[in-house]
């Protein structure tokens, strides 16, 4: 599959006498994909039962002929007005009990079955329509799954889900075994009828319950998903595949089981006010890729600027080209822009596109052109390609959920945590998977895994952790680890409770930090003394387990306890990091970290501010700011997008400059292999 460039078409806004220009002016800026659909539910479908589908379908032949693959998406996170109006159950309920308004979106309520139905149908007369036409590559559900609903047929629904969780060993429904896990003696919750079982809309709930319904919420998106993917398998071709497009580190539903049904995960890459953070951003896309475990697609990204961010500032000239670049580099197969014109109202007038209201280019139309020079030139050096990771980052929506709703310091934000040790990786060029705490770790070539924390541990989490240690895997676990069980609550030891063995240690007792604490660290002789900040654990180290850094005097009972320990566990090892360590510690820890564990990043020894990732035998660097920067490989490379220049050790970049790199002497290598095999 090449490497798509291309846009959100809205055609429904524009006479159709306009489309081919778009369409014209689309080749002529080296697109290769529309995205057409979402959100047109009004014009699809304009009074109930009776479509007009002709439309789309005359425009998904235009693009076709136009040379453009096309992404059908389905447009029900806009339902229409006669829907809402005649059926208001349809409407998703908040906290406080209001029901929503029509004139936003994402306004249903994903637990209604009447509204899943209506769903289901006009998807699959959409699949109908457009099932086998020629240029459909692919399908989008929906858009950005975002709202929870706490009507009384998500109560419903969640207490027949509830009965499904809870069960004893017959497999019947157990209250019991629910109010023991939930520990409902407390504050006199015990449920003795499942009707009783609120959901939770007001603060403090308990951390039992707050938990089930955050998976409860994303087995209702999964359910109102499948039911269109249903209708779109049906009768949609097999080669189509069906994806959705999501937020990034959004944390409303869990990702991995919603991505189980897709085929390609996808997410909308937006910055909002500020400038490209390379490695912030790789994050996200280390995220998505991680969520199939393969190459994906950035399904929207801001030409220029959005409209919602409190100051909507424009990309610098040539930034947008950097950032398209980085998320190839780290698995992107496409990047959409949003969106391709601006419509006259609605209520997205002010934000960035590659036309504006006259029809006519607006200055960042010129830059997609250079991006899709960019890709017409080296597409098909990273056709199949994809990336290989010697570290992983667990994440887990569980453990942000458990953490966020009892963070014991407003601090310990549970996203920033994990960031706080993805980024020293990230910041070295060292490949790196986001997957979840539940994916499997054996056989995958991880050197490092890192679990910054892994919060809520139960037998199966323990189970592979310990056999990719005894692998030879190095671990690293944070603060906050095996602080819960399945149901978020406390275990019955002491943290981190089911690894104490793997780790080698006990948590004596936690504090969350009010101001800082000192920390004195000693790496294989070398010492550093700096701070940690928010939270610190006391920890207590087996025998066999070393130390690596202690507090130094703070609040009498951390004074020179253990912070950070070391234990050899098999032919592996773990690290445990009691406290959230200041930046620059932190750095350090992870720098050694890194080269106990053997992992090489992809170039060494880059300029301030470049990064590089490969794809295959691909190297792309990147500049992010805008110093000029001069790269030193350590073989001759030929930067494929400028092959006028001869190879050579020196790639130079401008600001925000872009190179992408094969080892010349590797190529010469293969090359004479295959003419001495023939
Ligand atoms: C989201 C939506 C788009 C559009 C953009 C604007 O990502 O999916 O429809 O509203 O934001 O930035």
């Amino acid at each position: 599959m090449p490497i798509h460039l291309g846009a959100a078409w809205y055609p429904e806004h524009w006479p159709e006498e306009r489309w081919q220009v778009d369409l014209d002016l689309m080749r002529a800026a080296g697109l290769t994909v529309v995205r057409i659909g979402e959100f047109a539910w009004a014009d699809l479908e304009p009074v109930e039962g009776q479509f007009d589908l002709g439309w789309l379908v005359r425009a998904t032949e235009m693009a076709h002929a136009s040379g453009l693959s096309v992404v059908v998406g389905t447009p029900t996170a806009a339902p229409p007005a006669w829907l809402t109006a005649a059926y208001p159950e349809v409407l998703a309920i908040d906290g406080s009990g209001a029901r929503a308004q029509h004139g936003k979106r994402c306004h249903f309520d994903v637990t209604s079955p009447l509204y899943r139905a209506f769903c289901a149908r006009v998807a699959e007369r959409m699949a109908l329509a457009l099932g086998h036409a020629p240029g459909v590559i692919g399908w989008q559900i929906d858009n950005e799954y975002n709202r929870l609903t706490y009507s009384p047929q998500a109560a419903t629904a969640f207490r027949l889900w509830l009965q499904e969780q809870f069960v004893d060993e017959q497999g019947r429904p157990s209250l019991a075994r629910l109010n023991r896990a939930w520990s409902t003696s407390y504050w006199s919750e015990r449920y003795t009828d499942w009707a009783q079982i609120p959901l939770p809309a007001e603060d403090n709930h308990n951390p039992g319950l707050v938990l089930s319904f955050r998976r409860f919420m994303t087995h209702a998106y999964r359910e109102y998903q499948r039911a269109q993917v249903q209708a779109i398998r049906a009768h949609a071709d097999p080669s189509h595949w069906i994806t959705s497009n999501f937020m990034g580190f959004f944390d409303g539903f869990d990702h991995y089981p919603i991505c189980e049904d897709l085929d390609l995960a996808c997410w909308d890459h937006y910055i909002g006010t500020g400038n490209l953070d390379l490695d912030r951003a790789a994050a996200s896309h280390d995220l998505t890729r991680g969520f199939k475990r393969r190459n994906f697609w950035v399904m929207e990204t801001q030409p220029g600027c959005v409209n919602w961010a409190p100051i909507n500032n424009v990309l610098n000239r040539g930034e947008a080209r950097t950032m398209a670049w980085n998320g190839i580099g780290h698995g992107a197969d496409a990047v959409l822009y949003w969106q391709w014109r601006p419509a006259p109202g609605g209520q997205e007038q002010y934000h960035g596109s590659l036309l504006g209201p006259d029809g006519r280019p607006r200055p960042f139309y010129r830059e997609v052109g250079e991006l899709a020079a960019d890709l017409q030139l080296v597409g098909p050096l990273l056709d199949g390609t994809t990336v290989s990771a010697p570290v992983a980052v667990l994440h887990s929506y569980d453990d942000r959920w458990a953490i966020d709703h009892q963070r014991h310091h407003r601090g310990f934000d549970p996203l920033a945590h994990l960031l706080h040790y993805h980024r020293p990786i990230a910041r070295r060029s060292i490949a790196t998977d986001i997957v979840s705490t539940r994916a499997d770790l054996v056989g995958r070539g991880y050197r490092l895994v890192v679990g910054a924390p892994i919060h809520i541990v139960d037998e199966s989490i323990a189970a592979e952790l310990a056999a990719y240690v005894r692998e030879g895997g190095h671990l690293v676990l944070s603060a906050r680890s095996g602080f819960k069980d399945y149901n978020n609550a406390l275990p019955p030891q002491r943290q981190p409770a089911l690894l104490q063995d793997l780790a080698g240690v006990q948590v004596e007792e936690y504090y969350a930090v009010l101001d800082t604490v000192k920390v004195d660290l000693s790496l294989g002789g070398a010492t550093a003394t700096g701070e940690a900040h928010t939270w610190a654990e006391w920890l207590v180290p087996g025998r066999a387990t070393q130390v690596l850094a202690r507090y130094g005097s703070g609040n009498g009972w951390l004074d020179g306890q253990p912070a950070v320990t070391m234990h050899q566990a098999g032919r592996g090892r773990v690290y445990y990091v009691g406290a959230w360590l200041a930046d620059d510690l932190q750095d350090r820890l992870l720098a050694w970290i890194i080269a106990q564990a053997g992992v090489e990043p992809v170039l060494d020894k880059l300029p301030v501010g470049v990064r590089a990732s490969r794809r295959g035998d691909v190297h792309i660097l990147l500049n992010g700011g805008r110093e000029a920067a001069t790269v030193t490989l350590p073989w001759p490379g030929k930067d494929a997008l400028r092959p006028d220049r001869a190879a050579s050790d020196q790639i130079d970049l401008g600001p925000y400059g872009v190179a992408v790199v094969t080892n010349d002497q590797a190529d010469q290598y293969q090359t004479g292999q295959r003419t001495s095999d023939e």
